[in-house]
C-alpha cells in the first residue's frame, strides 16, 4: 500500500518557518514510527500571487482535492493590502475551504497548565480548560449572495453581504458537533442570534431537530452569540463543544484562543464529509495568522502548526495514540520552561527560537519511545 499523501502549503509570513519545524516532525514519524507520508509542497496566498498572479492556481487546487490531507501555514501580509479583493491572499484559503467543501472547522481551545498564567483571565478560570468550537466554514455571510459594493438609487455607495443558510448546511455541521461531543464531555451549546436574524431562528430550530431525532442523549443548550462571547470570558469551563456559524465562529474562536494565553498555541482542523475510503477531505492549519511583523526572524512559535499536524494524525489518519504522543511532547517542552517570544512572561523561562522549539519537541518525542 502506498503512503498517505500530505500537501503542504506554507504560505506567507511566518508560515514557511513554522512549517519547517512540522516537516521535521513528519520526518520523525517516518523514521521512528514507521508512519511515512508522501509529502509535496506548493504555494498559496501571497506567495502564490507573487509567482502566478493568483493566490491559488487551479493546479494547486486539484492537488489539494487529491491529497489525503492538506497542511497550511498562514496567508496574508501588508504588501497585499492594496490588491484587488479577488486576488487577495485570503481568497486562496477561502477557495480551498469552499471547493474541498470543508464545512466543519474544529478549533480546540485548550489551556496548557504551564501557560495558565498567560491568560488575561485568572488561573482558576482557565486552568484545565478544554473546549472545542465547531465553526461552520463554507456558507453564511462569508459566501452568501448577493454581495458587493454598488451605488444605490440615491447615488450613495452601499456595501452588501448576505447571511444565508440552508437546512442541510446546518444539519451536517450540527451532526459533526454532536459526534465530537459524544467522544468528549457530551455537551453541545449552539450559538446564533435568533433574537434578530431569521437565519438564526432556522439555525436554532434545525440544531434542536437534529438533537431530538439523532442525539437526544447529548446535552444541548442554545445561547445568543453575544451572550456566548460574554460567557466565554466569564466562565469558559461551562462549555464542552460550541457549534456556531461561519462569522460568529470566526469571532468566538479568537476570543476562546485568547483565553488560553497565546494565539501561537492553537491548531485547527477543517473537515468535509467522509470519502469512500472513510477519510474526510481535510485541511489543517494554525489559528494564528502570518504575523508579518516577526516573519523571518526565528521568533515564531511553531506549536500551533505542530499541533495542527497532531490533529491530522487524529482525524485523517486514525493515529490517536501518535497524536497523543505529539501533544504530550509539546506539553513536556512547555513544562520544561521552553518559551518562544510570544510565551515569554514575567516569570521567565528559557527563551528559544522557532527551530529550537521544534528540536525540543523532537527530543521529547525521542524520549517518549
Ligand atoms: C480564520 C481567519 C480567516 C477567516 C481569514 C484569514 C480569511 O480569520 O481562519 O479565522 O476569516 O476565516
Ligand atoms: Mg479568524
Amino acid at each position: 500500500m502506498s503512503n498517505p499523501s500530505l500537501l503542504i502549503l506554507p504560505g506567507d509570513g511566518i508560515g514557511p518557518e513554522v512549517m519547517t519545524e512540522v516537516r521535521k516532525i513528519i520526518d520523525w514519524y517516518g523514521a521512528k514510527r514507521d508512519l511515512a507520508f508522501d509529502v509535496s509542497e506548493d504555494l498559496v496566498g501571497g506567495a502564490a500571487y507573487d509567482t502566478h498572479g493568483t493566490p491559488l492556481t487551479d493546479e494547486t487546487m486539484a492537488k489539494a482535492l487529491e491529497a489525503d490531507a492538506v497542511l497550511l501555514g498562514a496567508v496574508g501580509g501588508p504588501q497585499y493590502d492594496e490588491l484587488d479583493f479577488s486576488v487577495k491572499p485570503e481568497r486562496g484559503l477561502l477557495r480551498l475551504r469552499k471547493e474541498m467543501d470543508l464545512f466543519s472547522n474544529l478549533r480546540p481551545a485548550q489551556c496548557f497548565d504551564a501557560l495558565a498564567d498567560f491568560s488575561s483571565l485568572k488561573r482558576d478560570v482557565v486552568s484545565g480548560l478544554d473546549i472545542m468550537i465547531v465553526r461552520e466554514l463554507t456558507s453564511g455571510v462569508y459566501f452568501g449572495e448577493p454581495r458587493g459594493i454598488s451605488v444605490n438609487a440615491d447615488g450613495e455607495r452601499e456595501g452588501v453581504n448576505t447571511q444565508r443558510y440552508t437546512e442541510s448546511e446546518i444539519v451536517r455541521v450540527a451532526r459533526s458537533a454532536f459526534e465530537l461531543a459524544k467522544r468528549r464531555g457530551n455537551k453541545v451549546c449552539s450559538m446564533e442570534k435568533a433574537n434578530v436574524m431569521e437565519s438564526g431562528i432556522l439555525w436554532r430550530e434545525t440544531v434542536q431537530k437534529v438533537h431530538d431525532e439523532e442525539y437526544a442523549d447529548v446535552e444541548l443548550s442554545h445561547m445568543y452569540a453575544d451572550a456566548g462571547g460574554m460567557q466565554l470570558c466569564r466562565w469558559p469551563k461551562q462549555f464542552d463543544v460550541i457549534v456556531t456559524d461561519n462569522l460568529f465562529g470566526d469571532l468566538l474562536s479568537d476570543v476562546a484562543a485568547m483565553l488560553t494565553g497565546s494565539l501561537g498555541m492553537l491548531p485547527s482542523a477543517s473537515l468535509g464529509a467522509p470519502a469512500e475510503n472513510g477519510r474526510p477531505k481535510a485541511l489543517y492549519e494554525p489559528v494564528h495568522g502570518s504575523a508579518p511583523d516577526i516573519a523571518g526572524q526565528g521568533k515564531a512559535n511553531p506549536i500551533a502548526c505542530i499541533l495542527s499536524f497532531a490533529m491530522a494524525l487524529r482525524y485523517s489518519f486514525d493515529q490517536g495514540v501518535e497524536a497523543d504522543r505529539l501533544e504530550a511532547a509539546v506539553e513536556k517542552v512547555l513544562a520544561d520552561g521552553l518559551r518562544t517570544a510570544d510565551l515569554m512572561g514575567p516569570e521567565g523561562g528559557t527563551p528559544v527560537s522557532t527551530s529550537e522549539m521544534g528540536d525540543a519537541v523532537i527530543a521529547a518525542l525521542d524520549a517518549s519511545l
